[in-house]
């Protein structure tokens, strides 16, 4: 038997409990061994739960306990998370979370304290919630140079941009209406302002490129400014936004980023909707592959983390590698990157017609019925500062939108 301990009893802690309790026969039998949880750990009291029996809220408790070998870490939140996983890897235990705020700040650490140890500090749950992708990215696409990795890794902007473009709605409208069903924080300000997402692509790409992200560099924009005129003329152009986080290598160049992108239909990412997260890989040899499903919620978050827990089980004594050094990735400028970008303009096309074409060259041009007083254009693939430098001839931009 191996006694394990829950950090947290919130939304993911009582879901991993409530996992090993419906799931714990296939558990027991993947893991090669019986798992007990020995302890939770909460501040709060939880009359009538049944976890009543195993609650403790003290930390040292479970720390100084020989036998507890492996803990869940699933607090969220870079403090008092930091500490009980460091003192817990130097104490010999694995520690499995689904911390994406630890993982991004502090994997490299986490990771060599665990390797010198022979344990193991996993984290599949921290991307993706419910859907494998670290444990491919470390373990299966080992034989491929990663061109690119492409993320709908925010379950919220995802709900909020699909109902925009399906059902022709405002931005804060949807959010609202998010928040009143509970897939939208009161401060939204994690998810819509691309932050959840930037964390969760510097980890991807730690892992892709074995050297460290810091999430501080990365260009990251939200999804505020989009708003439902945006999306009548993705829909004339059969086309959606998505918030993507990508990483991509070309041309010996690592541009990593958090923005609105407007793709067509025939983009992979395209039916990702609703609360769904999806990642799209591309290796050199592999070409494109793609993981979808649950980013979030109770019960597929959890899922990951005792998937973290029975590999831990099956390693007990056994580090299995991951390339993520502490040496910092040097990420290139963004402004060198080169994309197609939808533009809006104030002002009538006719009128305009020959001032942007002086400025952008033979673009094309879209009106939409019942949106007056405007017009857009797409440009020619070019660099983010050649578009700036173009942009900044013409007066009366009212957005631009990265394009796939
Ligand atoms: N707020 C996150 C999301 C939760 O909406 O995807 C999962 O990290």
């Amino acid at each position: 038997m191996i006694n394990i301990a829950v950090l947290g009893y919130g939304t993911v802690g009582s879901g991993v409990v409530e996992v090993i309790r419906t799931n714990g026969q296939i558990i027991d039998k993947n893991a090669g061994q019986n798992i007990n949880v020995k302890y939770v750990l909460d501040l709060r009291e939880f009359p009538g739960d049944p976890v009543m029996d195993i609650l403790v809220h003290d930390y040292d408790v479970i720390l100084n306990d020989p036998e507890v070998e492996v803990i869940a870490e699933v607090m969220g939140g870079v403090e008092p998370a930091y500490t009980f996983v460091k003192s817990a890897l130097e104490k010999g235990k694995s520690v499995c979370t689904s911390n994406k705020e630890l993982v991004a700040k502090h994997g490299p650490e986490l990771l060599r304290i665990a390797a010198a140890h022979n344990r193991n500090f996993m984290f599949e749950a921290s991307v993706g919630g419910g859907i494998p992708i670290i444990r491919p990215l470390n373990n299966a696409i080992t034989a491929d140079k990663i061109n690119s990795i492409t993320g709908i890794l925010n379950g919220t902007t995802n709900y909020i941009l699909t109902k925009m473009c399906k059902e022709g709605l405002d931005f804060d409208a949807v959010l609202k209406e998010a928040q009143e069903l509970g897939y939208a924080e009161r401060n939204p300000s994690a998810d819509v302002d691309g932050f959840d997402a930037c964390r969760k692509i510097a980890i991807l790409c730690s892992l892709a490129y074995g050297k460290n992200v810091n999430y501080e560099n990365i260009y990251t924009e939200g999804i505020t400014k989009i708003t439902d005129i945006d999306f009548k003329y993705a829909n004339k152009l059969g086309r959606s936004v998505k918030l993507f986080g990508k990483a991509e290598h070309t041309e010996g160049q690592f541009y990593v980023f958090v923005t609105p992108v407007m793709i067509d239909d025939t983009h992979p990412l395209f039916s990702v909707n609703g609360v769904f997260n999806a990642i799209l890989v591309n290796g050199n040899v592999l070409g494109d592959v793609m993981f979808y499903g649950s980013g979030a919620g109770k019960l597929p978050t959890a899922s990951a983390v005792v998937s973290d827990i029975v590999d831990a089980v099956r390693n007990l004594n056994h580090n299995i590698p991951v390339e993520w050094s502490a040496e910092e990735l040097e990420l290139s400028d963004i402004r060198s990157s080169k994309k197609r970008f939808f533009v809006r303009l104030s002002g009538d096309t006719q009128a305009r017609a020959e001032e942007v074409k002086a400025a952008f060259g033979d673009v094309e041009f879209i009106s939409v019925e019942g949106v007056e007083n405007e017009f857009a254009f797409i440009t020619d693939i070019i660099s983010e500062a050649d578009y700036e430098e173009k942009a900044s001839k013409l007066n009366g931009i009212i957005t631009r939108i990265r394009m796939e």
